[in-house]
């Protein structure tokens, strides 16, 4: 950096590092003059409103600002800009690294939670604060549904800007999919309407990257009458690693073939196993058809599954299926308060074309049984149905959004946590799932293009360009040129200004 520093920039070096430093403080009350509520570090309330959803990271923002209306977080955006202060907007905090929350301004969208349901044409509007939970509940009243995660408490903001996936994508989409326009504050603090036909190079670009881009405030999507049934899959055994390896080719080959209809959505779950050398493996997701082709279409799938376990299939309401998949006890997220984790995850999209190699599978089971029956780690890795031909996700043209990965047969999530679940994350804990990942890529070609999940975001993932983004990095660089050349809306593993 320092050798291509031109001659009059060198010389106004000292004076800008004075000129921050000295305005900090009036950024504050700067931000404290326009009516919204702003937590300073020296604030009561400040210490609770920094609590991540993940404990591992522990930052300290500038401010933490709870905006009332677009408005005002137009007003935020302009002020952090003349400070210099890089900004970050925050739906439901549920991001795995915390934003990177440190030194930046807080754009808190909590009371974002506008909703309504146009009577003719069924687009929602929503605020980017509801959470999922509540979500399904007032579409449901109103007898809709759309595409979105299981998590109650993660928020749309956050999950529609970088895909949005649950078992209901691979008919309806990812989140993203359904969005059909996005009012948003710019890093100049213009508002703008992004759309097909209303900046559609920015609309492009706020479906997979939006965190980049600017601050979401409203966004209008698609929705989908409430399917009338649902068969809620709840399946688990415990399996020697031979058996699991079979298991985990069976459900490849499953979410593979072409008779597998897209309105089935599940993942498959590894978890440690009752003994040395077993996993325990459970099956959950949703059939979204008529229950009386059911047996016809999954039973396949489980015909070479050891026998015995626990087999759970049953016939329920749309809303009661969400509430089990959800697994907190409550759809309505102002009823109980979620606890935080102290996790480290990592994500791989496994390509359709090249799905993972026997070799592949059998060494990770086997690491499972080994290195995870004796680790001292809470752990799980999710093996999530993306793909087949018939699903929707894939169906979507690569660069029709900005969305990364159009070719996935699984996204893959590994999670882990020290035991206790809180903090300090011992470095063992990286190197533990990095062996997991590894157990995968050391047997498969050295230039497989799996990709990861933007909503998974791992911070110590290198090559992270090109595995969240793929080939649209360098769209998304000009892009970032011309939508935030200062690069306000920076945070680990945000587009870069291009060179
Ligand atoms: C318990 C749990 C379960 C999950 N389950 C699923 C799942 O089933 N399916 C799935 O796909 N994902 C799932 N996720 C991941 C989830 O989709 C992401 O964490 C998501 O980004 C969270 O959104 P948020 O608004 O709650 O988080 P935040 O931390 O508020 O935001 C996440 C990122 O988006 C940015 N952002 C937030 N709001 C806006 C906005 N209005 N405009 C622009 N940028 C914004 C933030 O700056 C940040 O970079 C889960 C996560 C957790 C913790
Ligand atoms: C703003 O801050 C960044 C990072 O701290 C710095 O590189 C840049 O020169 C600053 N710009 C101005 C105009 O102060
Ligand atoms: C959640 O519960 C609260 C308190 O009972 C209620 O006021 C609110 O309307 C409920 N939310 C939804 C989305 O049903
Ligand atoms: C199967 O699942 C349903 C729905 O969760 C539950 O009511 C029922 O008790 C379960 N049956 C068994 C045998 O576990």
């Amino acid at each position: 950096m320092l050798f291509i520093l031109t001659r009059t920039q060198a010389t106004f070096l000292p004076l800008l590092t004075l000129f921050v430093c000295l305005t900090r403080a009036d950024l504050i009350s700067d931000l404290k003059s326009h009516g919204f509520q702003v937590l300073a570090p020296a604030d009561l309330g400040y210490a609770s409103a920094i609590i991540p959803y993940n404990e591992r990271f522990m930052f300290k923002p500038a401010a933490v600002t709870f905006p009332r209306n677009t408005q005002d977080v137009s007003t935020i955006v302009k002020i952090s800009g003349r400070y210099n202060v890089t900004v970050t907007a925050r739906s439901g905090g549920h991001s795995y690294i915390a934003n990177g929350l440190d030194g930046k301004v807080v754009v808190d969208l909590a009371s974002f939670k506008k909703f309504s349901v146009d009577p003719r044409t069924k687009i929602a509007t929503l605020g980017p604060g509801i959470r999922l939970g509540d979500l399904i509940l007032q579409l449901n009243a109103v007898g809709r549904a759309m595409p979105h995660g299981l998590c109650p408490y993660v928020a749309l903001g956050g999950h529609a800007g970088h895909g949005g996936y649950g078992h209901t994508s691979r008919q309806w989409g990812l989140t993203l999919d359904v969005i059909e326009s996005l009012e948003v504050v710019l890093a100049d603090g213009k508002i703008v309407t992004a759309s097909k036909s209303s900046h559609p190079d920015l609309f492009w670009a706020l479906r997979g990257a939006s965190s980049s881009f600017g601050i979401v405030t409203s966004m209008k999507v698609k929705t989908f009458p409430v399917p009338p049934t649902v068969t809620n899959m709840q399946y688990a055994w415990d399996m020697s690693t031979d058996e699991a390896t079979s298991a985990v080719l069976d459900w490849q080959a499953f979410s593979l073939a072409s008779t597998t209809p897209a309105n089935i959505g599940a993942y498959l779950v590894l978890m440690r196993g009752s003994a040395k050398g077993r996993v325990a493996l459970s099956f959950m997701g949703g059939y979204f058809g008529p229950n009386r082709n059911f047996d016809k279409i999954v039973q396949p799938l489980f015909k070479n599954y050891p026998s015995g376990g626990l087999r759970n299939a049953t016939a329920m309401s749309y809303v009661d299926a969400a509430f089990l998949f959800g697994q907190m006890g409550t759809l309505n997220t102002t009823v109980i308060p979620e606890a935080s984790n102290t996790l480290y995850a990592k994500s791989l999209m496994t390509p359709q074309e090249t799905p993972m190699t026997r070799e592949a599978v059998g060494s990770l089971i086997e690491y499972l049984g080994d290195v995870g029956f004796t680790a001292d780690f809470i752990w799980a890795i999710e093996i999530e149905q993306y793909g087949g031909v018939t699903s929707q996700i894939n169906k979507v043209p690569l660069d029709a959004t900005a969305f990364g990965r159009r070719n996935a047969l699984f996204t893959l999530q590994f999670l882990t946590a020290p035991s206790a679940n809180v903090p300090p994350f011992p470095p063992e804990g990286f190197t533990f799932l990095d062996g997991m990942t590894n157990a995968i890529l050391d047997n498969m070609p050295k230039d497989w293009d799996y990709g990861a999940y933007m909503n998974y975001p791992d911070d110590r993932l290198k090559d992270w360009q090109r595995r969240y983004y793929g080939s649209h990095y360098p769209r998304l660089q000009n892009l970032k040129a011309f939508y935030d050349p200062k690069d306000l809306f920076k945070f680990p593993l945000s587009i870069e200004l291009p060179n």
